[in-house]
């Protein structure tokens, strides 16, 4: 998979993908990342990305020129799955996205910033919209790296063990049950005797008690979702 990241801010996108599992899904070549500035790509002295929006407001709005020049290189180069626009009034980000996105070969993501984006470049460029949730980043760059995340880790080979990602919460609409290790009494507090049974369909069984008794609790909302 390849992703390429639009951002006039591509020094608070990098750390992310420089330690842990992103770190090694980029070096074992299962996904490529790649960072344009959009300054790169603007036509003055002053490098101008964004400018006063017409019919007066607070807040400034990003240039559709650079984008636009950005976004065509791009696509002259390879076609692109979905160019994906981060900003708070997008559908709300999910497993179920994550899911779909780690599907693709090529994806575009673009960071707004400041105000947001010409509505033109939306119109014209844009083919989903993604929000992390209900609040307002500065910018779509901190939004681009959990988007990243979440889809990198759902790539097959990307984590050691196949099966942990099909086992994290919300994969079949559920929250994890909860994990233990070592020590198996800690300060008095034991871990559930089931674990140690051996009987694999009944701590599997336990698992799904437990997985379902902390949805119900915490997230009844996902066990009406289809
Ligand atoms: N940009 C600013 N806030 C955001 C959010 N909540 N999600 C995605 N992009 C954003």
């Amino acid at each position: 998979m390849r992703i390429d990241i639009i951002t006039v801010l591509p020094e608070l996108l990098k750390s992310p993908f420089e330690a842990s599992i992103l770190k090694r899904a980029i070096e074992a070549q299962l996904v490529e990342i790649h960072f344009h500035n959009l300054r790169d790509y603007t036509s003055d002295n002053y490098k101008s990305v964004d400018d006063y929006q017409y019919g007066g407001g607070a807040g400034m709005v990003m240039l559709i020129e650079p984008i636009d020049k950005c976004i065509t290189k791009l696509k002259s180069q390879r076609d692109y799955d979905e160019v994906i626009y981060m900003t708070p009034d997008g559908a709300r980000f999910n497993q179920q996205i994550a899911n779909q996105l780690s599907l693709h070969k090529n994806i575009i993501i673009l960071c707004g910033h400041y105000k947001g984006v010409d509505q033109r470049v939306r119109d014209l460029f844009v083919t989903k919209e993604i929000s992390i949730g209900d609040y307002v980043l500065s910018g779509g760059e901190l939004a681009a790296a959990v988007v990243c995340d979440a889809v990198i880790r759902l790539i097959p080979g990307v984590l050691g063990n196949e099966t942990s990602a099909l086992t994290d919460s919300f994969q079949d609409n559920l929250l994890a049950p909860p994990i233990y290790t070592r020590p198996r009494e800690y300060k008095g507090h034991k871990v559930p005797e089931v674990l140690f049974s051996g009987n694999f369909p009944e701590i599997e069984k336990w698992r799904e008690e437990k997985a379902y008794a902390l949805t119900k609790a915490r997230r009844p909302d996902l066990l009406s979702e289809d």
